[in-house]
């Protein structure tokens, strides 16, 4: 004897198909109405399923990223500052580089839409599958435990683990902590090893980069492996910031 609907939903629910759930109604009536074969219903219903759960799995993968925007190159005002590494940034966005295990350092003065562009690549990321990590550079050195080594290797687990780390605004206030100099040498040289792509941005000129990390051993060391392998896109131009204060007071 068949199950009743009813029953049908309960060991669904149990066996956790939600996606069979949400589209067997709709299902039964096309096959009804279109005459369907049971090979067809039942493809796709197993498509619905698995469509659900790439979805779900994409969705929790941008909660884990720690990106606060769904970030793309569609709205982006290229006219704005003609200057800006246009090419380089669209190479980026193809995501070649995390494949590669290249770096990627998107350097210039505020509001010139280095995040953007940043968060723009590393949505799209997200989005084909990948696991992203997102964090102010600041935020992200500073919250180190500084616990037991064990403590300390399940903090680092998720920031070493990611396809791609994004650490925006490195340096914004000049040097850093000596604490975050050895937490940020420990990310990059284990990223490296592993040949794992970091995506940074900074206002500051790559030229004072080791004066900010003090210690010259230690700077150079990270600078030698972030540098190795890596794009450089320098952006120019005016702050977007100006242009989006000015429409407002025009509105206002
Ligand atoms: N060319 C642009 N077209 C559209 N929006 C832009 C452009 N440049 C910057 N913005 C916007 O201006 C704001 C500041 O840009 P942001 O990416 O934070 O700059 P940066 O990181 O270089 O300081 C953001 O809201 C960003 O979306
Ligand atoms: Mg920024």
């Amino acid at each position: 004897m068949s199950m009743t609907m009813t029953e049908i939903e309960k060991a669904l629910k149990q066996l956790r198909l939600s996606g069979v759930r949400a589209t067997l109604e709709t299902r039964l009536i096309e096959a009804q109405a279109s005459n369907l074969s049971f090979l067809e219903t039942f493809s796709a219903i197993l498509q619905d399923e698995l469509d659900r759960r790439q979805s779900r799995l994409l969705e929790r993968r941008y909660q884990l990223s720690g990106l606060d925007e769904r970030a793309s190159l569609a709205e982006f005002d290229w006219g704005y500052n003609p200057k800006l590494p246009k090419r380089t940034c669209f190479e980026l966005h193809t995501l070649k580089f995390i494949a590669e295990g290249d770096n990627a350092i998107l350097i210039g003065p505020p509001g010139t839409g280095k995040s953007h562009i940043a968060k723009a690549i590393a949505y799209s990321a997200v989005r084909s599958g990948l696991r992203v990590l997102y964090a102010e550079a600041d935020e992200l050195l500073s919250s180190i435990v500084p616990a037991s080594p064990a403590e300390k290797r399940r903090h680092l687990k998720p920031i070493i683990d990611a396809d791609l780390l994004v650490l925006d605004d490195l340096f914004m206030a000049r040097r850093i902590a000596q604490e975050s100099t050895d937490e940020l040498q420990s990310i990059v040289h284990k990223r490296y090893k592993l040949r794992r792509s970091i995506l940074i941005t900074s206002n500051r000129i790559i030229a004072d980069w080791d004066k900010y990390l003090g210690d010259t051993a230690l700077a150079t060391t990270i600078l030698d492996r972030l540098m190795h392998r890596s794009v450089l896109a320098e952006f120019r131009g005016r702050s977007y910031r100006l242009k989006q204060a000015t429409s407002r007071q025009l509105q206002a």
